[in-house]
This record gives C-alpha cells, sequence and structure tokens, in this order.
C-alpha cells in the first residue's frame, strides 16, 4: 500500500501537561473475533498510513504481535519510536501489591519498548474473568470497588513514572462518584480517562468532569462496536450508526455513518480510538476527521440522540450480592459496598 496520510493534516489534542497527541487513536481489542496476527497487521498498515497513536492492553492478548509489528516499523525507518504514543493497561487480575508493575514490565517487554507512553488501570475492580468468557459467568472472589484497593494499583502506576517506565498514567471505566473518592488522593493525576464514548451513550456529566479536572477523555466503542463480543449484547442496545440524525448527516455528506460518529466524537472534543481490521475502514476513519467537518446543526441533532445505552455493561465482574451491572456504575450516584 502507498497511500499515506499527511500528518500534519491530523488534528492534535494536548494533555494536562500541553505533550500534543492525535485526535484519533487505533483501538486493538479484537472483540473475540479478530486474532492477533489479524489486529498487528491492521496496525502495521494504520501506521503507514498515517496512525500516530495506538491503544494497547494485555488483555487484548496481542501486545507481542503487536511489539513485533513497530519492531518492523522502526527497521524500515517508517516510522520513530518518538512519533508514536502507545498506551497500555493493567488487568484485572494485578492490582495487588507489585503485580502492577510487573504486568507492565511484561506489556514493556511484549511492545518490544523501554517506555509506554500511556498506562491505564483498566477497570477499577480487582475482579477477574478469563477472556472470551460467557455473560453469565461470575467469580466467587469478585469485591465491590475499593479506594484502598484502587489505590494500592494508583501508587504503582505512579511509581512506574517515577522509574521513567511509562510517561502518564490514566483511569479507565470510572464514574464521577469513583473519581471524587480517588483524585484527592493521587501524587500524580490522570492524564487521560479511558471511557464509553458515542452517540447514544455520551455520558455528558463524566465527561465534563473529566475536562474540569484537566483529564482528557478518550472514546472506547465510537462505532457503538458492532463486533463486540455476545456477553456484551442486549435486546436494547441502540446501533448507533443506524440512529436518524448520524443517517441523516451520512447522506448530507456522502458519507458512511461512521464516519459520522466519528466526526462528531473529535468535534466534541473526546479522543476516540475506532478498531478495525480492514484497510479500506481504518483508512478512511482516520481521514475523515481531516475534511468536511460536521454543521453546528448536526452536531446538536447528534447531542439530541443520546439514549443513555451502555453497551460495555461489565457484569462479568459482578460480586457476590450485587444488585445488577448498574450497581458497577454508582448510578445512584453513590458507590455500592
Ligand atoms: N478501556 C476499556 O475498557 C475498553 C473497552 C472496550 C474497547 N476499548 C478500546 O476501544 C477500541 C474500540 O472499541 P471497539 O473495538 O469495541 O468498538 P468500535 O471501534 O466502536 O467498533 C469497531 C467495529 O466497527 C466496525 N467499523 C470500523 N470502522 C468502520 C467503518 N469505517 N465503516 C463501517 N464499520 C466500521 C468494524 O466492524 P466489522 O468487524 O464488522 O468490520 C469494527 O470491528 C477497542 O479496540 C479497544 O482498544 C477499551
Amino acid at each position: 500500500m502507498g497511500t499515506q496520510l499527511e500528518q500534519a493534516r491530523i488534528p492534535m489534542r494536548a494533555l494536562p501537561d500541553g505533550t500534543k497527541i492525535p485526535c484519533m487513536g487505533l483501538g486493538t481489542f479484537g472483540s473475540d473475533k479478530y486474532g492477533a496476527q489479524a489486529v498487528s497487521e491492521a496496525v502495521y498498515g494504520a501506521i503507514r498510513y498515517g496512525y500516530r497513536l495506538i491503544d494497547c492492553a494485555s488483555v487484548y492478548q496481542n501486545e507481542a504481535q503487536i511489539g513485533q509489528v513497530f519492531r518492523r516499523l522502526f527497521e524500515e525507518g517508517a516510522v520513530t519510536r518518538e512519533e508514536l504514543f502507545v498506551t497500555s493497561k493493567v488487568w484485572n487480575d494485578k492490582h495487588g501489591e507489585g503485580q502492577v508493575i510487573e504486568s507492565c514490565r511484561k506489556s514493556l517487554a511484549d511492545l518490544g519498548l523501554s517506555q509506554i507512553d500511556l498506562y491505564f488501570v483498566h477497570w477499577p475492580f480487582p475482579n477477574y474473568h478469563a477472556p472470551g468468557c460467557d455473560g453469565n459467568s461470575r467469580n466467587p472472589d469478585s469485591k465491590p470497588f475499593s479506594v484502598e484497593g484502587f489505590m494500592t494499583a494508583w501508587r504503582q502506576c505512579e511509581q512506574l513514572v517515577k522509574m521513567g517506565l511509562v510517561r502518564y498514567i490514566g483511569m479507565s471505566n470510572m464514574t464521577v462518584p469513583k473519581l471524587e473518592a480517588v483524585l484527592p488522593l493521587c501524587e500524580i493525576k490522570p492524564a487521560a480517562l479511558e471511557m464509553e464514548l458515542h452517540p447514544s451513550f455520551q455520558q455528558q456529566a463524566l465527561f465534563d468532569y473529566a475536562v474540569v479536572h484537566d483529564i482528557l477523555p478518550i472514546g472506547y466503542c465510537p462505532l457503538g462496536s458492532p463486533s463486540r463480543p455476545e456477553r456484551d449484547r442486549t435486546a436494547e442496545d441502540v446501533a448507533d450508526m443506524e440512529l436518524p440524525a448520524v443517517q441523516a448527516a451520512a447522506r448530507a455528506h456522502g458519507i458512511h455513518p461512521a464516519l459520522v460518529c466519528l466526526k462528531w466524537a473529535v468535534q466534541r472534543g473526546q479522543v476516540p480510538i475506532p478498531f478495525s481490521v480492514k484497510e479500506a475502514q481504518y483508512m478512511s476513519n482516520l481521514a475523515c476527521v481531516t475534511q468536511d467537518p460536521l454543521t453546528d446543526a448536526e452536531m446538536e441533532a447528534i447531542r439530541l440522540e443520546d439514549k443513555n445505552c451502555r453497551l460495555v455493561k461489565g457484569q462479568v465482574f459482578l460480586w457476590k450480592g450485587a444488585k445488577g451491572w448498574e450497581d458497577l456504575w454508582d448510578v445512584d450516584g453513590v458507590i455500592p459496598q
């Protein structure tokens, strides 16, 4: 493939210290559908095309293959390490004393890097479920959120920054009550918050909270994750690309509804990280943010499509005694114990 997007055309976003990162990244979770080989080949093609932000995680089980791709790209001179912004995340079974650092070292070795740019606590619970498990599976050892447990993991993230093994640290799948509980305790504040964000699930309160606290929102499932695992599907789920305002904008601009979701995300101010292993898709996803923005009226019409439709409910992380998946998200404004 010879096509390449000119870097100067890709809008940038600022982390709290002013460091610039691209307004869009590439997701690498194969959703139990695409294997490590397919995902890493997409990372290769996407970086060659112009992606510079790659969203990884140990639980995606493909960091070693992505690491090989990074090495190949560095050897080929297609990109330098400094030009890439690589994230990774510690999985829920590695929150204990010493384990976050151990897990980060494993991700570093797999990715073939000496430093990760942004390292997330993937979920604020130490609750493990096996990759690929079904939606009814529960772990009897699961526990509700605890400030103490979370801070054990966070202190190690802070340590990773001090050790120079990561540049920035972030939180993922948080809520306003949990942030209120832990932010005052942080010695190093999160630079970014990774959260589910798409037209039918805009999380306006959490989004605003992040912005006010100078934390960059990174939006996962920006297209409504049409290939998500079975465990994350319910009959009530809304398909973002079929929302009337999304479809109307797609017709008006002569583009796929997926690209409307991405333009909306970037213009709203979050950093979407769409996933695709298909060259035509990942190329058009990045290209669309460099041209033909949505109008204010289209942005407003999409804002009004919010349906509070959470797709990644996380029910596999529930603990004994929890009422339902809503307990993971503090829907009553308090953290259930
Ligand atoms: N922090 C967290 O807890 C968390 C949770 C979930 C996800 N994430 C991250 O967020 C990333 C993105 O989320 P996601 O993969 O679940 O959902 P997504 O990006 O909303 O959806 C990806 C799917 O959309 C389709 N697609 C992509 N580009 C398209 C286009 N131009 N036209 C039409 N369809 C298109 C593809 O479907 P087909 O496969 O059918 O082609 C692709 O598999 C993940 O890969 C991961 O890195 C993080």
